[in-house]
């Protein structure tokens, strides 16, 4: 009798064992959804990395996510998302195609949004030949001198930190992109590109738009009813021309007039005496790129180490000490930088409690792949929860805590732990941030101004409790004041 059970164990086990490799791999472990709609309902439309997160604790470092009838896979480990993303990068560095940010809005030819091939390769070429070690002293003369004259801007109206920031941010970018230098807060060109910004990430948001799930939909005139999808995107792609050609006019009209200042856009028309249309459209298009591209990002960073700052007293000791010593009278410049691991671990700090761009950009896979014995669906959205990865704590022991202390003095046996967290922060593979080094410099002197000339402390959050962090795309701390104290005459 016994023997009989455990042969029809056995037999019934054989049997599916064959019928399920006669059929195809599986994907990848996710929660259930619901039919047709997924797991569209079960993710929030802010902080989504958490509930990924969340979930690779149940399913694993590699999970399959189903929104209507589009695959998404979320990497959770540093393993998974080296495999695919870095070892893999030919196959995994495309983007996917999202109908109204995209096509009807037309921002699929901006370089972060572009298709892997031709046109982003020359976007990212471009810009990289911007940003690098050869043109990085005179970069560091902008950022330098701008931010010179945020630290006196904060010291005369501290309690409009959050505007300082952005303006110091803006008016970087403005001057090494355009040659444009804002004087004001209130910039027009500030403002549109912030308005351009907030468009993009309404439109972009996941399930805002039916027209993403079903792309059909594209077709359907403008005048029918429940279309006025097609009437937002053309208002958004509008405005994005109008100001992608005023800024790009504004530093070729300055060129006209011999009174250009050397700049991203004066230097793409100097290497190319006589560009056709094509070639002017896109230096108009790889331009406001940078800029926009380098805005929220470094604004999030930045307001980021200020919390942190104001939180940790005795870390931000700990810095204003060792810049003091280097530095004394003078604000800090990059010459000093070498001087200073102990801001240089805070800053990876930073990064790494909150990285700005949480879940990198979507990544796309056009041909099914097999990964890990799991099977990964041709025209997958492939995301990397760097967030995650950042908070593992088998690779950042106590990683709720901020320790710069963890990045220095490292023994041999620990040089496992605590890799550098800008490799993550920063995205992956062939789309990998071009504008990296742009963004830590900016950090650095901003951080190191800001420590040598001011005490800060007492966050106070707008909406009462602690502060968290908001966001799609870029998560950024909600609004927040903190008591700046000058701790010099500036
Ligand atoms: C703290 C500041 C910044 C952070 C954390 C950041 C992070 C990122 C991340 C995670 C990606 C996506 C990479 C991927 O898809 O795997 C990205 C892409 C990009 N970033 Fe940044 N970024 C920052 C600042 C900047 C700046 C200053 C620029 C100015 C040029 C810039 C330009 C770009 C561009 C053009 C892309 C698209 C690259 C592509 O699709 O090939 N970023 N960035
Ligand atoms: C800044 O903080 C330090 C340490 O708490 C304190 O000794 C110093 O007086 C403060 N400076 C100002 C100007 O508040």
């Amino acid at each position: 009798m016994f023997n009989l059970v455990i042969l029809c164990l056995v037999s019934l086990l054989a049997y599916v064992y064959s019928v399920r490799n006669r059929r195809q791999l599986s994907v990848p472990p996710g929660p259930r959804g619901i039919p047709l709609l997924g797991n569209a309902l079960q993710l929030p439309k802010e902080r989504n990395w958490l509930t990924f997160a969340e979930w690779a604790k149940t399913y694993g470092p590699v999970i399959h996510v189903s929104i209507i009838s589009s695959s998404i896979i979320v990497l959770s480990s540093r393993e998974a998302i080296s495999d695919l993303l870095e070892k893999r990068s030919l196959m995994y560095s495309d983007r996917p195609v999202v109908p109204m940010a995209g096509e009807l809005a037309g921002m699929e030819q901006f370089t972060a949004m572009a298709p892997y091939g031709q046109r982003h390769r020359e976007g990212r070429k471009l810009i990289l030949g911007a940003i690098n070690t050869l043109k990085a002293p005179e970069l560091h003369i902008i950022e330098e001198s701008k931010t010179a004259d945020f630290i006196s801007r904060l010291a005369r109206s501290p309690f409009e930190l959050r505007s300082h920031i952005r303006w110091v941010v803006a008016s970087i970018l403005l001057q090494i992109t355009y040659g444009i230098n804002a004087v004001d807060y209130d910039d027009p060109f500030i403002r549109a590109m912030e308005r351009a910004l907030k468009d993009f990430s309404d439109i972009a948001a996941p399930g805002a738009y039916l027209v993403d799930g079903f792309p059909f939909l594209k077709h359907i005139p403008e005048c029918f009813p429940g279309a006025s999808f097609k009437r937002i995107a053309r208002e958004v792609s509008d405005r994005s021309l109008q100001l992608e050609r005023k800024l790009y006019r504004t530093a070729r009209d300055q060129l006209d007039h011999g009174t250009a200042t050397h700049s991203f856009v004066t230097d793409l028309l100097a290497n190319n005496r006589n560009p056709t249309p094509e070639e002017h459209e896109m230096y108009q298009q790889v331009s406001t790129q940078f800029f926009g591209a380098g805005l929220d990002t470094t604004v999030s960073s930045l307001l980021s180490f200020f919390l942190i700052m104001a939180q940790h007293p005795e870390i931000q000791r700990k810095a204003q000490a060792e810049v003091d010593a280097f530095v004394g009278d003078r604000l800090p410049k990059f010459s000093d930088r070498e001087d200073m691991p102990y801001l240089e671990a805070v800053l990876k700090e930073v990064h790494r409690c909150n990285p700005s761009v949480p879940l990198a950009l979507p990544h796309y896979v056009r041909r099914e792949d097999v990964y890990a014995g799991f099977r990964i669906p041709a025209g997958s959205t492939v995301f990397a929860n760097t967030w995650a990865v950042l908070h593992d704590p088998a690779l950042y022991p106590r990683p709720e805590e901020v320790i710069p202390e963890r990045y220095l003095d490292r023994s041999d046996e620990q040089s496992d732990l605590n890799p550098e967290p800008r490799d993550f922060a920063f995205g992956y593979g062939r789309r990998v941030c071009p504008g990296r080094m742009l963004a830590e410099d900016t950090l650095f002197i901003v951080a190191a101004s800001v420590l040598a000339s001011f005490n800060i402390s007492d966050v106070i959050p707008r909406e009462g409790g602690t502060v968290k962090y908001g966001g799609g795309i870029i998560s950024h701390p909600d609004d927040f004041t903190c008591t700046i104290t000058p701790r010099r005459a500036v």
